[in-house]
């Protein structure tokens, strides 16, 4: 079972615009058994694909392309989740490039009966606009978020 989900915004929940273009991703995943590894904890191949996830969802509202990952970097696991806890993944939109798009993303691990939160995972993934043939594709002007000249990276956050 899975227990996913993509938490809506506020103005979305109070009738507000839907578009949630702002990249800001919370994805949540109640921990169950089936997502343990032989230490009793979460699996890390499971907590990556949700990383993975949020990132692709993020990436993708925020500039509103058909996008692939090409790479991550920096992922960390320092916290280990028990089965019953609650993962939480946030993400930030860190760079628009010409056609590449990176998003940090953290993940806090919460104790649901004892209202604990702690740091638990984080990492940068970079996900690529491409064509139809799988090409990398310029973002472009599509977006709320536009490249700078030349193509140089805008933090947006
Ligand atoms: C991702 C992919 C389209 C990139 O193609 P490419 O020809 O190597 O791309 P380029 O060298 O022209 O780089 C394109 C952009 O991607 C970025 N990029 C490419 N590889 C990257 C990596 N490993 N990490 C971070 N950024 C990367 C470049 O910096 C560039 O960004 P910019 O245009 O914003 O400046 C290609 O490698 C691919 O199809 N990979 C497989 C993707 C996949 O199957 N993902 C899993 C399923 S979704």
């Amino acid at each position: 079972m899975t227990a996913s989900l993509l938490t809506p915004t506020v103005a979305e929940t109070e009738g507000g615009p839907d578009r949630g273009t702002d990249g800001a991703v919370s994805l949540v995943e109640l921990i169950l058994p089936e997502h343990i590894n032989h230490h009793g904890t979460l699996f890390g191949g499971r907590a990556a694909e949700l990383m993975v996830r949020a990132a692709f969802v993020a990436a993708t509202r925020a500039v509103r392309r058909s996008l692939v990952i090409a790479g991550s970097r920096d992922v960390r696991f320092t916290s280990p989740v028990h089965p019953g806890e609650l993962l939480e993944i946030s993400s930030c939109i860190r760079r628009i490039g010409r056609t590449s798009v990176t998003v940090d993303l953290v993940g806090h691990a919460e104790d649901l009966v004892a209202g604990r939160r702690r740091p638990a995972m984080s990492g940068r993934f970079t996900l690529v606009a491409v064509d139809d043939q799988g090409r990398p594709a310029p973002i472009g002007s599509t977006t709320g978020y536009a490249p700078s000249a030349g193509g140089s990276s805008v933090p947006v956050q």
